[in-house]
C-alpha cells in the first residue's frame, strides 16, 4: 500500500499487490499488479475516484485514513469491476454522507455484484460536470473497455484524464509515474492483449474521446500514470490497427516427438523463406506471451497429436482462447499427427469461428511425419512467405 501526492489537492492511492500470480483465475500476472484510486479535494468537495480490490478493501481505508481524509462526498466508480469497486461499500460505511456517482449501467452492475443500496448513488450521463470547488470532474462514456459501463473521468482544471482500465498495465511497481520504459510498454502490451483486444473495433472511438480531451496526464487504475500520453495512446493505435508482423506464431503439443520433429522443420524453413518465428510449446506456454503474439502475428498455425479421437487438451485450450480474443490474423494453418485415426484437424477447426482469414489446407500425418509430410511442410512454408508477401509483409 501506497499513497503519493501528484499535485496540490491530488492525491494517488496506490495499492500494490505484488503477490498476486493469477487474475481472474485465467491471467497470469508475472509482475503483480497494482489497483489505482485518486482522491481529489476541492474548495467545497472531496471526491475519490474508484477504490481497490476486495481482497485489499482494509488496507485501503488504513490508506485513506493515512492521507488524513477526513470527509468524502463522491465516490467515483468509472467501472464495477470488483478490483476498483471492491472497497466501495467499506468507503461508504465510513463516510456514510457519500455518494457514487457513475452512469446507469454502472450503477445497475454495482447493486448487482456488491449489493450497494439504490439510495447511495447519483446517476450521471455523457458530459455531465461535477463541480468540487475550482476542480472540475467531467465524465465521458467509454464503453467496452472492457464492460459495458466502462466511463472515463477528466480532470478540467489540471487536464488529468482518470482512465481506469483503458491504457492499464499489470504492473507492480513504486515507479508510480513513467515517460514510457520498454517494460511498462511490455505491461501495458500484455494488459491489452490479454483483456481489451477483443474489443479492439470499440476502443479506436474511445481513444479519440481521450485525445480530444488533450490530457496532460493519463491516470488509469492499474500500474504506473503516463507523464506522456502519447506514448501510450500511439501504442494503442498500433495495437488495435489491421497492421500484423511478418511473423508466424507456432503453437504446438508434442508427446512423443513426431509434431516437434515437424515443428523444428517447418520452423527452418520458415526461417529460411525470411519469416520470422514465434515458436510455444503448450505445455509451458504463459497465456500472456501467447496472446501478446497474437496480436502481432500475421498467421498462427496449431500443431496437435491426436488424444482420444481429438486433438490433444491443451491444443484445444488454446484455440479456444485464441477465438475469444479475436486476433486480427490473416492466416491459419493445422498440423496433426494420429496413430489409426480421429478428428483433432475438425475439432480445432470448429472451434475457431472468429477466425475470418484463409486456412491453410490441414497437414496430418500417421506417426513420425514422413518424406510426404515432411514435402508438405515445405510446401506450406513457402505458402506461408507468398501470402506475407501478397499482404506486404515480406
Ligand atoms: Fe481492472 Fe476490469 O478491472
Amino acid at each position: 500500500m501506497a499513497t503519493f501526492k501528484l499535485k496540490d489537492h491530488i492525491y494517488l492511492i496506490n495499492t500494490l499487490h505484488w503477490e498476486r500470480r493469477l487474475f481472474d483465475e485465467l491471467i497470469p500476472l508475472p509482475e503483480g499488479t497494482t489497483y489505482n484510486a485518486y482522491v481529489i479535494i476541492g474548495k467545497d468537495k472531496t471526491a475519490l475516484i474508484d477504490s481497490a480490490d476486495t481482497l485489499k478493501a482494509c488496507e485501503f481505508l488504513k490508506d485513506l485514513g493515512a492521507l488524513g481524509i477526513d470527509k468524502i462526498d463522491y465516490v467515483i466508480a468509472n467501472h464495477a469491476e470488483q478490483d476498483h469497486s471492491g472497497a466501495i461499500p467499506k468507503v461508504l460505511n465510513k463516510f456514510e454522507k457519500a455518494k457514487v456517482i457513475t452512469n446507469p449501467k454502472c450503477a445497475e452492475l454495482l447493486k448487482t455484484h456488491l449489493r450497494i443500496p439504490d439510495n447511495k448513488f447519483q446517476i450521471i450521463q455523457e458530459n455531465d460536470l461535477l463541480d468540487l470547488g475550482g476542480k472540475t470532474l467531467r465524465f465521458v462514456m467509454t464503453p467496452w473497455v472492457h464492460w459495458p459501463e466502462t466511463q472515463v473521468t477528466f480532470l478540467e482544471e489540471d487536464h488529468i484524464a482518470f482512465t481506469c482500465d483503458f491504457f492499464g498495465s499489470h504492473l507492480a511497481t513504486t515507479e508510480f509515474i513513467t515517460d514510457g520504459t520498454p517494460d511498462v510498454y511490455n505491461s501495458a502490451k500484455r494488459y491489452y492483449a490479454e483483456i481489451m483486444a477483443p474489443f479492439r473495433n470499440m476502443i479506436s472511438k474511445n481513444i479519440e474521446k481521450v485525445e480530444n480531451f488533450e490530457p496532460l496526464m493519463i491516470c488509469p487504475s492499474h500500474g504506473p500514470i503516463y507523464r506522456k500520453p502519447e506514448f501510450i495512446i500511439n501504442a494503442y493505435k498500433d495495437w488495435i490497427s489491421d497492421k500484423v508482423d511478418n511473423l508466424v506464431l507456432l503453437l504446438y503439443v508434442s508427446m512423443h516427438h513426431s509434431i516437434e520433429h515437424a515443428i523444428r522443420f517447418l520452423e527452418q524453413k520458415l526461417i529460411d523463406n525470411g519469416v520470422m518465428v514465434k515458436t510455444v510449446s503448450l505445455s509451458t506456454a504463459d497465456t500472456g506471451e501467447v496472446a501478446m503474439a497474437l496480436i502481432d502475428a500475421a498467421t498462427i498455425i496449431v500443431a496437435t497429436p491426436t488424444v482420444h479421437a481429438s486433438a490433444h487438451p491443451l491444443a484445444i485450450y488454446y484455440t479456444f482462447l485464441a477465438n475469444l480474443l479475436r486476433p486480427k490474423t490473416k492466416f491459419l494453418g493445422i498440423i496433426n499427427s494420429y496413430g489409426w485415426g480421429g478428428k483433432a484437424i475438425e475439432d480445432l477447426k470448429n472451434l475457431f469461428p472468429n477466425f475470418k482469414g484463409e486456412l491453410f489446407e490441414p497437414i496430418s500425418f500417421k506417426g513420425m511425419p514422413d518424406e510426404e509430410a515432411m514435402g508438405k511442410l515445405e510446401r506450406l512454408a513457402s505458402t506461408i512467405a507468398q501470402k506475407h508477401k501478397e499482404v506486404g509483409l515480406l
